[in-house]
This record gives structure tokens, sequence and C-alpha cells, in this order.
């Protein structure tokens, strides 16, 4: 299905559909009220007969209005005339699934001329963009046959005022760059452990590379050993797939005149592509979800590929320590001690606690670069779901500027954060008899522990956690990657000063 802007008139184009809001008290919308002016009153007929409520996610389809108008859909919005964040983004989502339910191949969309407390066009054709492209994804492609109905509708107009045109356009673009970076993210999360491996990880990134002119790097054991990334390599080692360490680099500061040393924002994604728990091995159930411990690597490659389509002005480096984590003869056990790439030593107490085994190493590789800020996005723990469920993202930072600027940018782009404590106090949790941490604290604050442990390794640079094990995909019957936190990071970067 093709996204559009259009600036027409809604009750005079030739379409099949217009797709148009209407209030509670039966208040119409500035397009519905033109249909009802161009069909002789049918829209408020309608509604006097009772044939729609108005009320929030109700949805009225009326057929045959006048000749070029094959179709209008009414769409509720509730009582207010100024809508939140969430009643609009009920209505685009009621609009689309009764709209996709028609056999309109062409569609002319109005709903965002209503008004949202604190939002312009450019926020509200986002949400309707990536909203719909997100409804509309689908992983059948290892199937081998789709139950899934042919699209029919092909192109859908977003309807807006002649001097909004470029604004809009503008907004569309980018919000069709994020909703690509969502679906590769989503993708590689759904994408089984033996299809995405770290080589397969490697392989996306090189081609992400190629495709938009990126700048790539793929690190092989070898160099991991030259690098002293022990505690990396100490997760890797009970497995048959080689790790691997990519880093891929988007260069935007050049751009509008910026310098070419501007500094970057790096983004640090857990690229565990099975976590087996390794000796310390998980119990069954549920097991197969354990695919999903790369999203936060999938979170970092969607993120650069929304970012280099939108060519936004920054410099966005994304680095992927990825291996599996598995318990073969050649396993850690617990207990074993190893020393890390910062020189500090770690006693594994657990080796389902790689997350943080993986990630150290990464953020003490990421100082060469002298970040602006870095951002690691990882699965990291179970304790987080416990904390936080499945509504936000855990948010870890020291610093008030960059931990304000992700709670924002979380807000606008309907993918939240929560953010948690790390203070020195849960340090002592980390305590080993034996080296200079244990990778472990406990059970109490399970979650904040892990922050802890990661914040040995962000001395050098402005740093953030987030913590998405609740929220990078979903279970049961809905089961799949969400592409979350691509859209939070995407929004926070689109309106990052460098
Ligand atoms: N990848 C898991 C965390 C996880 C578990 C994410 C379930 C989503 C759902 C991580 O590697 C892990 O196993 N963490 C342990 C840490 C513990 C051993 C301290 C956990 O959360 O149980
Ligand atoms: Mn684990
Ligand atoms: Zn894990």
């Amino acid at each position: 299905m093709q996204f559009s802007i259009k600036a027409v008139s809604p009750a005079t184009a030739k379409t099949a559909c217009v797709i148009a809001g209407v209030y509670q008290d039966h208040t119409l919308t500035h397009a519905a009220k033109a249909l009802d002016q161009a069909s002789g009153g049918a829209l408020r007929q309608a509604l006097k007969n009772g044939d729609l409520s108005g009320k929030k996610g109700s949805a009225l389809l009326l057929h045959g209005l006048n000749a070029q108008t094959a179709r209008v859909l009414l769409v509720g919005l509730g009582k207010d005339k100024t809508l939140s964040d969430k009643t609009y983004l009920d209505a685009v989502r009621a609009g689309w699934k009764a709209l996709s339910a028609t056999g309109a191949a062409d569609a002319l969309w109005c709903l965002h001329e209503v008004p949202v407390s604190g939002r312009d066009l450019a926020w509200k054709v986002r949400s309707t963009a990536v909203n719909i492209e997100e409804a509309q994804y689908r992983f059948d492609h290892l199937k081998s046959s789709s139950d899934a109905e042919p699209e029919k509708l092909k192109s859908l107009a977003l309807v807006v005022d002649k001097l909004q045109l470029k604004a809009a356009q503008t907004a569309l673009q980018q919000a069709l760059a994020e909703a690509h970076g969502v679906a590769l993210t989503r993708d590689l999360g759904n994408l089984p452990s033996n299809l995405c491996t770290p080589t397969h990880l490697a392989a996306t990134a090189k081609e992400l590379a190629k495709q938009f002119k990126l700048k790539v790097q793929v690190l092989e054991k070898k160099q991991m050993e030259a690098l002293k990334m022990f505690s990396l390599l100490s997760v890797a080692k009970g497995s048959v797939q080689p790790p691997k360490f990519i880093v891929l680099a988007y260069n935007g500061g050049t751009a509008n005149g910026r310098t070419a040393k501007q500094a970057p924002v790096v983004l640090v994604g857990k690229g565990i592509t099975f976590d087996s728990g390794g000796i310390s091995l998980k119990p069954g159930e549920g097991m197969d979800e354990m695919k999903y411990d790369m999203c936060g690597a999938a979170t970092v490659l969607g993120t650069l590929r929304a970012v280099a389509e939108m060519q936004l002005p920054l410099n966005v480096i994304g680095v992927i320590p990825t291996c599996e984590n598995m318990p073969n003869g050649n396993a850690s056990k617990p207990g074993d001690i190893v020393t890390s790439m910062s020189g500090q030593t770690i006693e594994i107490l657990n080796t389902d606690a790689e997350g943080r085994l993986i990630l150290c190493d990464a953020l003490t590789y990421v100082e060469r670069f002298k970040p602006a800020a870095v951002i690691d996005i990882a699965t990291l723990t179970g304790a987080c779901i416990i904390a936080l469920g499945h509504v936000h993202s855990g948010l870890y930072s020291k610093d008030d500027a960059l931990a304000a600027a992700l709670l924002k940018a979380g807000k606008a782009a309907n993918d939240t954060v929560w953010q948690m404590p790390l203070d020195d106090d849960y340090q002592e949790q980390l305590k080993s008899n034996f080296a200079d941490m244990a990778n472990i604290g406990g059970r109490p604050g399970g979650s904040v522990t892990a922050a802890c442990f990661l914040s040995r390794f962000t001395k050098a640079y402005t740093w953030a956690h987030l913590d998405i094990a609740g929220t990078a995909w979903k279970s049961g019957a809905a089961k799949g990657a969400t592409g979350r936190p691509v859209p939070l990071l995407v929004e926070f970067l689109k309106s990052y000063k460098p």
C-alpha cells in the first residue's frame, strides 16, 4: 500500500473511500461536514437514525452518497474536541481496521484534521503512517502457504491544506523511514535463531551499509582476542556459532554545513541470538522466546536504517556485540573469572547473566569514538518485566538531560520509558570475594543491579541504558517482535541537537 499527501477537497475528489471523524455529541469534523453537504445531509441523517454513536473506537461505513465518493467511513472521536494522544491513536487504529475490511482500492484519509493536545500536523501524520504500517506488518514467509488475505487497498492519501503540503510530505517521508526501521527490527527479532545467527546480523549490517552508504566493520574472534574482550568471548565460547562484533557508522554530521568532527551518538545493542542460559541452563518452558535476546541489536540496525533513510544531520554509530549463549563442553562455568577489556575482573556466578558480559566490553570499546552520548539497548533482565511489565522500557541514566530527552521522545513516539534508580547504594550487591565484581547481584532489584554492573564500564562518557526485556516482543497468541524502542530512538535522534 502506497502512502501519499494530497491537497484536495475530500468532498469533491473522486475516491473509493473518505475517512473522517465525528464526535460523540455528533459534531462533524471539517471534512465530514463537507461530505454531509455534498450528499444532501446523509451523514447527519445517519447520526440521527442512531447508526453511529461517535464514541471512541466506533466506526460506520456509508455507501454511495454521491457520484465521486463511493464510500464514507465515519470514525468516532469521543467527547473531547481536542484529543489526547491515546484517543487519536485509537481512532487511527479503528479507522484503519474498518477501512481495511472494505474493498476500497484507494482512500482519502482526513482524521489528522482534528486537534490533538500539544501535537502538530507533523506528529499526527507521523503517528498515522507509523501505526498503519505497524498494523499491516506480517511475518509469514516461513510458512509454506499464507492464510492472510491479499491487501485490497493500494493507495492511501492523507488530505492536507495546500499550505501544509511541504511539512506533511516531510513528516510522511520520515514516518515511512521510521516504519522501515521498525519492520527490519521486527523481522530480525522474529527470525529464529537457526537463521538469525551472529553471522546473519553481520550480513544484515553489511547490506545496510551497501544500501545506505554507511561504514561497516565486522570484527572476528581473533580481533576480539587482540582487543582483550575476554568477557564477551567467555559467553561466545560455549557455542559453535562464531561471535561477531559489528560497527556500523552513519555519517550525516557533515550535512547542512556542519563539521564532520561532530561527536557521534553511539547505540550499543545486545545481540545474543539465542540465550539458553548456558551452564546455568534456563527452564524449558517458553525458552523459544530467547531467540528475541538480540532485539537490542535489531533495534540498533533498525534505528540506523531509519536515520540513514531520513538523512538526519547527525553522526550515529551502531555497535553490536553478538554471539549465542550455549552450554557445551567449552562453555563458561559458574565461578569462572574473566578479565574484561577494561581490565576489571568479573566472577561469573551465573552464566545466564550473559548480556552484561558482552555489553561491558562493547561499552569499553566505544570510548574510542569520544561519543556525545552512548545509549545501550538490551533485553537484559527478567526483573525489569517484574518491575515495569510490558508497558514501559526501563531507563537508567545519571545524566538528567539525556534521561529527560529520552522520556520526552518516548511519549511523543508512544514508545515510553520509565526512569529507574541507579544510585551507588545498589553497587554493593555486586561484590565478589574473588574478583573485582560478580556478574549478578541477587534477586532484589535485579534490573537495577544489572544497570549498575554496566555503569562500571561507562565512566568516560554520558550514558543511558534501556532495558527492553518487557517491551521488545509480545508473548502468547500475539507472539512477535514489537520493534520497540526504534520509535523512541528515532524520535530522540530527530530532535537531538549536536
Ligand atoms: N535475556 C535474559 C533476560 C530476559 C529474560 C529477558 C526473560 C526477557 C525475558 C538475560 O540474559 C537473563 O537471563 N537474565 C537473568 C539474570 C539473572 C541470572 C541475574 C534473569 O533475568 O533471570
Ligand atoms: Mn541470560
Ligand atoms: Zn540474555
